[in-house]
Formats: C-alpha cells, sequence, structure tokens
C-alpha cells in the first residue's frame, strides 16, 4: 500500500531539483545531460576531487543533504572496492540510508547503477514508499557517447505502477496508462496491462529520453545485467576459438574474417580477455540471480575467460623472456664485439 499522499508529490507542481548521487565516469554525464535539459542540478559524491570537477568544469551544484530534491538519481558504483568483477551493493544501501532520512514525501529515486535482480524492492521496503523507487539502467558506451550515451532508447520499470508513472513523467515526459496496479497482478495480466495501455505525451518538464517501459521492475533490472551477459558470451566464444586456433595450428584471424562474411555472424575480437567494471560484474549478477537454476552456458565462459587470460599472460610473459633473451644476446655479442 502507499504511503505517498499523491496530490503532495512534487511533479504535479513541476519537477525543478535534481541531484546525482556518484559523478563517477557514469554519473557526471548524466548530471551534465540533467543541467543541459534546465532541471536546478546537484550533484553528491564522496570522493571530493569528483565532485570538484562536477563542480568546477560543468557548473554542478553540490549537494550537503537530501532533503529538498524532486528527483535523486543514483550512479554510485556496485562493483567491491578491491575487485571490480565482484558484484556489491554497500554503496548504494549506505546512500540509501541517507535517502530514507532525509529526502522528502513523494519524491522519486531512479536507480541507474547496474544492480542484482531484488535490490530496487530492498529499496523501495527502506523507503517503505513514502518515495516512488524506479530503474533506469543504462547502455552508456564511453567510445560512442555521441550515438551511445545518455539519451537513447532505455528500458525503466517501477515498484508499483505509480512509481512508474513519475518515472516516465521525468523521463520521457509520457503518460501511461496501467489498467492493474502491476506489484498486485498476474505476471499475464501484467504484460498484457503495459501493452494495452495508451502512452500520451505531457506537458511536463523532462529529460526527453525515449524510454521502454516494462511491467516489473525485477524485468528491468534483469535486462540490463542479461544484455551484458549476451555480450560476455559472444567475447568468450571468440576467446575459445582463439584457443581452439592456436591448439589446432590455424590461424584465427583468418578463420573469424572467413566466418564473418556470412550475413547472420559475427565473431568478435577476444583482444586481452573480458575487462572493465561491467561485464564481468553484471554477468555474476546474472549467474548468480536465482537459486534454483544457473545459467551453464554462462558458468563456462566465465571458465573460458580465465583459460583465456592464463594463456595471454603466458604468451605475454613468454614475450619479455624472448625480449630479455634478445636483449642479452644483443648485449652479449655486443660486449663480444668490445672484446674481439
Ligand atoms: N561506466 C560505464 O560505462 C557504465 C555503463 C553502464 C552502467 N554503468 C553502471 O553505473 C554505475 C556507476 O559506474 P561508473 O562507471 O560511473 O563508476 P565509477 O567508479 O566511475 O563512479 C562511481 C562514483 O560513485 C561514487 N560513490 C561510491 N560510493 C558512494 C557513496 N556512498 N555516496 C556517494 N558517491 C559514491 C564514487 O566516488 C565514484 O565517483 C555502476 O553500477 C556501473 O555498472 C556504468
Amino acid at each position: 500500500m502507499s504511503n505517498i499522499n499523491n496530490t503532495k508529490f512534487g511533479f504535479l507542481g513541476g519537477i525543478d531539483k535534481v541531484v546525482v548521487i556518484g559523478l563517477g565516469q557514469l554519473g557526471l554525464p548524466v548530471a551534465k545531460y540533467v543541467k543541459e535539459k534546465g532541471f536546478d542540478t546537484y550533484g553528491y559524491d564522496i570522493n571530493e576531487k569528483a565532485m570538484e570537477v562536477a563542480q568546477s568544469n560543468y557548473g554542478i551544484k553540490q549537494a550537503s543533504n537530501f532533503n529538498d530534491f524532486d528527483v535523486l538519481i543514483i550512479c554510485v558504483s556496485t562493483h567491491r572496492p578491491d575487485d571490480m568483477f565482484s558484484p556489491q551493493i554497500d554503496s548504494l544501501l549506505s546512500v540509501m540510508e541517507k535517502i530514507s532520512r532525509e529526502a522528502k514525501t513523494g519524491a522519486l529515486i531512479s536507480i541507474e547503477s547496474t544492480i542484482p535482480k531484488g535490490t530496487s524492492k530492498k529499496v523501495f521496503e527502506k523507503v517503505d514508499h513514502r518515495l516512488h523507487v524506479v530503474h533506469a539502467p543504462h547502455r552508456w558506451y564511453a567510445l560512442e557517447e555521441n550515438i551511445h550515451g545518455v539519451n537513447q532508447l532505455r528500458i525503466i520499470g517501477g515498484v508499483s505502477s505509480c512509481c512508474l508513472q513519475h518515472g516516465l513523467n521525468f523521463y520521457d515526459g509520457v503518460e501511461i496508462r496501467l489498467s492493474n496496479d502491476s506489484s498486485s497482478s498476474s505476471n499475464k495480466e501484467r504484460d498484457s496491462s503495459l501493452t494495452s495501455t495508451s502512452h500520451m505525451k505531457t506537458e511536463g518538464h523532462s529529460l526527453q529520453i525515449p524510454m521502454h517501459p516494462v511491467s516489473s521492475i525485477e524485468v528491468a533490472e534483469l535486462t540490463k545485467i542479461i544484455e551484458n551477459s549476451h555480450r560476455y558470451l559472444q567475447i568468450a566464444f571468440a576467446e575459445e576459438l582463439a584457443l581452439y586456433c592456436r591448439a589446432n595450428n590455424i590461424s584465427f584471424t583468418e578463420l573469424r574474417h572467413s566466418l564473418n562474411t556470412k550475413w547472420n555472424v559475427e565473431i568478435l575480437e577476444p583482444r586481452d580477455g573480458i575487462g572493465g567494471h561491467c561485464l564481468p560484474k553484471d554477468t555474476k549478477m546474472f549467474v548468480n540471480s536465482s537459486n534454483t537454476i544457473k545459467s551453464k552456458i554462462l558458468q563456462a565462459a566465465i571458465e573460458i575467460d580465465e583459460d583465456y587470460r592464463e594463456y595471454i599472460k603466458n604468451r605475454d610473459n613468454g614475450d619479455k623472456i624472448v625480449q630479455l633473451k634478445n636483449t642479452d644476446d644483443k648485449q652479449k655479442s655486443q660486449s663480444s664485439l668490445l672484446f674481439q
């Protein structure tokens, strides 16, 4: 049951103040975008340097508390500080403690960080539906920010239908008519309630980001981590092929090029193994998302990536030894020249 008095909800009087929490690789472009769209934009980060950059380079004001914001966007890291391949939501939960103490009733919390299935509902319980909670994950890609930046088609899910409605107002300026509260209806009803709804553009101030609403917050959470698991799988297959080629004395480059001449085949380059703080962590989030059935194919892919990394490490060490040997030989031959 909602504890929100909807008439008090900030949006009905217009969204004004937005705070972006976590101003790292993702949060900073988010804050810049929100500001460009004309919102009164604040930032908050435990890292003073990150806050300073946002403030001095982009005019993002520093939030000292969360008590006056209409929207709170969460972009904090969700990996272990000492191991970027392992998921950890401690930072997010500690931010939530502060939000639940300070934020005004009726505000919208949007979790944009990548999270394991079930996290949004935990957050929702913490705020006891005094605030709305949506999950609007990113498909942001640093190397192609112009086409794959903040403003591209994104998924959005709400913990309840009123949360989703407020989220859509903010992101897309769209009002949807849901026949049922998604939190109380069956899967089938929820699916049909979303497909049968009408979408209307509102007059309100929005981020103008095209959003694809889904009927449950879990679908939004899973969509993000499965997108990245899918990519992980594609790279792991390329890694396995590279190992196969090496074991069988076949040119991987030639094989890959010939395979990719077919219209529905795209074998990726394995490069140095699957890195960064998104693909390995998000894949683990998905593998661990169920106690009863775990993806066997992804568990195998994780093993393949380990084998491939081992191969790369040995190859590079081998190269170093060869280089050292060559340098040694050169030095020896130079010294033998000197003493001739
Ligand atoms: N960078 C990407 O390409 C990308 C793309 C899609 C999704 N994501 C997701 O977005 C989230 C953030 O990623 P990122 O790349 O910006 O990480 P990042 O490490 O670059 O930045 C995270 C920021 O959060 C801050 N932070 C951590 N704990 C905090 C706390 N308790 N309070 C306030 N600030 C805190 C850190 O100081 C840091 O500045 C992750 O969940 C990531 O998976 C990232």
